[in-house]
């Protein structure tokens, strides 16, 4: 198993009150995982906790049997930059940054710039952003911009991809888009994939649906690969 919650709790508030209720699962690596429930039930917090993003409050976090729950800061930030890559509902692109520029900031940060240029550049022409490589965020649609930011989640080939509701600002051709390119890359570069998503579509992608109700997991939902022909 690469990612396991045990009784994972957070708390918000004095006197605190308890807005993920112990949750436990485990992921393999590889899975492409949908995390769905109501507004309010506690989506963004749980998946903040999976991807390091936060702490719980009570309970453990092992990514690849680390407990991440107990790793400094520094490392947890080294082992973020290089193993994980966030797409947001949003994609907080720099502005003053071009496309190209955006997908290479994580490149930027670990020093590998140089060695990362050509595979951003394929990145970008791979989601159909060849044209668009130089422009700056606020010359791109929001699809573009979309694609822009998971070129850069991809850009330091992460073995996990979270996303908050990654099509969530998009019409439905670019979510569709996005969705696809989500199953690519489940597919070809072999990471795992968590996305939180409203639609109930989209949620049915996944090979496994994680639901939740109040802070609790309420479900979850595998489904059988098909046998592979030969
Ligand atoms: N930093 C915080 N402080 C206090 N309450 C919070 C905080 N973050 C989230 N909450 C509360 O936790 C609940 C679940 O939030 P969230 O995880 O964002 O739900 P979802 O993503 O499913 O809509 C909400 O009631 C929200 O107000
Ligand atoms: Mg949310």
């Amino acid at each position: 198993m690469s990612l396991r919650l045990e009784k994972v709790v957070k708390a918000f508030g004095n006197p605190p009150v308890e807005i993920i209720k112990g949750v436990s699962f485990d992921l393999k690596d590889g899975e492409f995982v949908s995390l769905t429930g109501k507004s309010g039930s506690g989506k963004s917090t749980l998946l903040y906790m999976m991807s390091t993003l936060d702490n719980p409050t009570s309970g453990r976090v092992f990514l690849e049997d680390q407990e991440i729950t107990a790793m400094g800061s520094r490392e947890l930030h080294r082992f973020r930059n290089r193993h994980m890559g966030f797409i947001f509902q949003y994609h907080y692109l720099l502005p003053e940054f071009t496309a190209l520029e955006n997908v290479l900031i994580p490149a930027i940060k670990a020093g590998n710039v140089a060695e990362k240029r050509e595979y951003a550049m394929q990145l970008l022409e791979s989601f159909d952003l060849k044209d668009r490589m130089h422009n700056v965020p606020g010359k791109l649609s929001g699809g573009e911009s979309q694609r822009v930011a998971i070129a850069r989640a991809l850009i330091m080939n992460p073995q996990y991809i979270f996303a908050d509701e990654p099509t969530g600002s998009l019409d439905s051709a670019n979510a569709q888009n996005v969705m696809s390119i989500f199953q690519k890359i489940n597919r070809e570069h072999g990471c795992t994939i968590v996305y939180v998503t409203h639609d109930p579509e989209f949620a049915a992608l996944a090979q496994k649906q994680i639901f939740l109700v109040d802070g609790q997991v309420k479900n979850i939902e595998v489904k059988k690969r098909a046998a592979s022909r030969r």
